[in-house]
């Protein structure tokens, strides 16, 4: 049997993909190119020394869907395929909602009805929203700050209605919480399209000189430095965590809804620091203003995951900056 992973080439998807295929499970891969390259499938296919079945298309397309689904033994669909820049959504945020929330219905109900019930979805700590009380657990309030946020939310409810409708649905909502690093081949990580949002991938290119500095977002939070402090997690942790989500819905029905994080939460300062020290490049910054819409704090009560799926994150954040050093030191010669 095959595990189908939609979204398969983007950063968190291919390096579940390297992980499932480790643990012995062979995968099929949809995506539709968007926000990745097909030469990851490549990288792949050397990494497990096997052909990957990888069919470039959309998760809102029907067609596609049947095709894969009659061609292939597939077990349990992890559904990755997402927009993710939060800007983005504010400015179309239809866009947002079609691929989000369309791309999940189409895709779901592909799955009925060839009777695939075991389902794993890309859910975000941005459902949280304005944290009441940190750290998050997963009864917290959802109440996400952008249409991007409302898209997982969205999602996660048509999941909640689905796994009550029929018995047979088996369903693992996992809430990211800020993924970053790379495979320890450093054949895969993370490959931002034009200029980066996220805090990692933009050290790394000011790093290798393709920035001239680092704008750190405020300074004025009331947190232990002044700057924004996050939940990082290294996307291998991240990758184990899915195949533990796997064992978990392979032999339990219902929606289960789990934070996938560390528990500690780090400052952008203390982001830069430990970058430089683990890779001894510096990182030129200033201090700007506020980004629009960023939460001072938040992270992730990691109790719920222990317990259920009997993992936890276990790489440090040296490793997250090591691991995403070398892979952006690798990337030119492997990427265009
Ligand atoms: P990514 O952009 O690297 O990967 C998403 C992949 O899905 C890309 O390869 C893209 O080409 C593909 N895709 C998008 N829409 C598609 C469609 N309609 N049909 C087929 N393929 C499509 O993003 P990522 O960081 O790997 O995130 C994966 C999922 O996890 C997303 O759903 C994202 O919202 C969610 N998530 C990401 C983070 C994060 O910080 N990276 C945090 C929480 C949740
Ligand atoms: C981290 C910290 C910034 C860039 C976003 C999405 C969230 C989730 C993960 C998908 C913050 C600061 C950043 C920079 C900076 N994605 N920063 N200078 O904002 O926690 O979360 O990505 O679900 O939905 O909102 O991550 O990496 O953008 O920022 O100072 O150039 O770094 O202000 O404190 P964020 P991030």
């Amino acid at each position: 049997m095959s595990i189908l992973l939609t979204g398969g080439l983007g950063f968190i998807g291919s390096h579940v993909a390297a992980s499932l295929l480790e643990h012995g499970h062979d995968v099929v891969i949809l995506d539709n190119l968007c926000n990745s390259q097909a030469s990851v499938a490549r990288q792949l296919e050397l990494l497990c020394a096997k052909p990957i079945p990888f069919y470039e298309g959309d998760v809102r397309d029907n067609a596609i869907l049947a095709t894969i689904f009659s061609k292939h033994p597939i077990a349990a669909v992890m559904h990755f395929a997402g927009l993710k820049s939060v800007a983005q959504s504010a400015t179309d945020p239809l866009l947002y909602f079609d691929n989000n929330v369309g791309g999940t219905i189409t895709l779901l109900q592909a799955m009925q009805q060839h009777g695939i019930y075991q389902f794993i979805f890309s859910s975000s700590a941005t459902v949280y929203g304005i944290p009441q009380y940190l750290p998050y657990d997963e009864v917290h309030p959802t109440c996400p700050i952008n249409p991007y946020g409302r898209t997982k939310l969205q999602a996660e409810e048509i999941l909640a209605d689905l796994a009550v409708s029929d018995k047979r649905w088996a369903i693992a909502s996992l809430r990211y919480f800020n993924p970053i690093g790379a495979h320890p081949s450093y054949t895969i990580g993370e490959l931002p399209n034009d200029q980066p949002n996220n805090l990692m991938p933009y050290i790394n290119q000011v790093a290798s000189k393709q920035r001239p500095f680092l704008t750190v977002f405020g300074n004025d939070y009331d947190t232990k430095d002044g700057t924004g402090e996050r939940d990082y997690i290294h996307v291998m942790d991240l990758a184990e965590g899915h195949v533990a989500a796997l064992r978990l819905i392979q032999k339990s029905a219902g929606l289960h809804t789990l934070n996938l994080g560390t528990g500690q939460p780090y400052s952008v300062l203390e982001m830069i620091q430990t970058f430089e020290k683990a890779t001894g490049q510096s990182i030129p910054m200033k201090i700007g203003p506020r980004r629009q819409g960023d939460l001072p704090i938040y992270y992730a009560c990691a109790d719920k995951a222990k317990v259920i799926l009997q993992w936890e994150a276990k790489r440090t954040l040296k490793e997250m900056c090591e691991s995403a050093w070398k892979f952006e030191l690798q990337r030119q010669s492997l990427f265009k």
